[in-house]
């Protein structure tokens, strides 16, 4: 038999992260024979460890904070979505170089369209943050055809920046946080505020009786942000674990060619996570 394929996420800190437990299962349950690890790489020691981890036989990795623009960089090869979110979150070595792709847009839109069945076209959206996160899903958000993204952030003109470089893509526009006053369809946080459990300072309006909240970050409990939209009244929440299952299925499917089962794997994972 022949040695299992190794695969390893990136990342600074690494040691919290779920990847190597949902890549082991994704194998486990489509007979996929890889190794995955989860290893530390310092800010400025990306180059170093890439170069060590393909002459160690490593064939795919998983990029993640704070080292997206630097897997951009040493890509031989991008695909579309990645060139267009400026940032890789997978690497796959392949016949003609190293491969760069961003599947976190993928991975959202699948959670929204596919496991919650939230309609997207013809919706307003509003998306509140204007970082990496933010701009990783902007364009995947504007292709399924939404009738507004508005981008709201603490800093106005990071918005209006990020609305600018995604005009092409449908229609988008950027404001500040509070400038966001009337009801939207569905709500996406993509700030990094949940991490130190804070709410963006949002205006309450923005949320109706319909409105669907989501935030691209996920914990034990409800995020900071998510709690505070259903004080407000809204129709339903949901934090990112489906869409982290989700975008780690797209990289799995990119270096295996074939698509684990998502639902299991996510069900298994809030089960897990629930369990004291
Ligand atoms: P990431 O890659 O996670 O997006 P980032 O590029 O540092 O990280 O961006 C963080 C985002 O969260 C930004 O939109 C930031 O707003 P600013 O651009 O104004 O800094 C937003 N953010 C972080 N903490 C926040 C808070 N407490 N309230 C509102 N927005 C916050």
């Amino acid at each position: 038999m022949s040695a299992p394929d190794r695969y390893a996420v990136f990342g600074h800190p690494v040691g919290h992260s779920r990847s190597p437990g949902l890549h082991a299962r994704f194998a486990e349950l489509t007979g996929q024979l890889i190794t995955y690890e989860a290893i530390d790489v310092p800010p400025d020691g990306f180059a170093a460890a890439l170069e060590r981890f393909l002459a160690t036989g490593g064939k795919g990795l998983n990029i993640t904070v704070p080292h997206k623009l630097a897997a951009f960089d040493a890509a031989d090869v991008l695909t579309p979505r990645a060139q267009h979110a400026g940032a890789v979150n997978t690497l796959a070595l392949q016949a003609h170089g190293l491969l760069g792709d961003n599947t976190d847009g993928a991975g959202l839109l699948r959670d929204l369209q596919h496991n919650l069945e939230i309609p997207l076209a013809g919706r307003r959206i509003l998306l509140v943050g204007a970082g990496g996160a933010a701009r990783g899903v902007l364009g995947p958000l504007l292709g399924a055809e939404p009738a507004v993204v508005v981008i709201a952030n603490r800093s106005p003109r990071r918005a209006e920046e990020l609305a600018t470089r995604f005009a092409s893509d449908g229609p988008v526009s950027g404001i500040a946080l509070d400038g966001a006053q009337d009801t939207f369809d569905l709500v996406i946080n993509a700030t990094s505020a949940s991490l130190s459990d804070e709410v963006p300072a949002l205006d309450t309006r923005i949320i109706g009786a319909r409105t669907f909240c989501y935030d691209l970050a996920y914990g034990t409990g409800l995020t900071a942000f998510l709690r505070w939209a259903s004080a407000h009244g809204c129709a339903a929440v949901a934090d990112g674990l489906g869409m982290l299952v989700e975008q780690a299925a797209e990289s799995f499917e990119l270096w295996r060619g074939v698509r684990p089962p998502t639902a299991q794997v996510l069900t298994e994972l809030r089960d897990a996570m629930a369990r004291p």
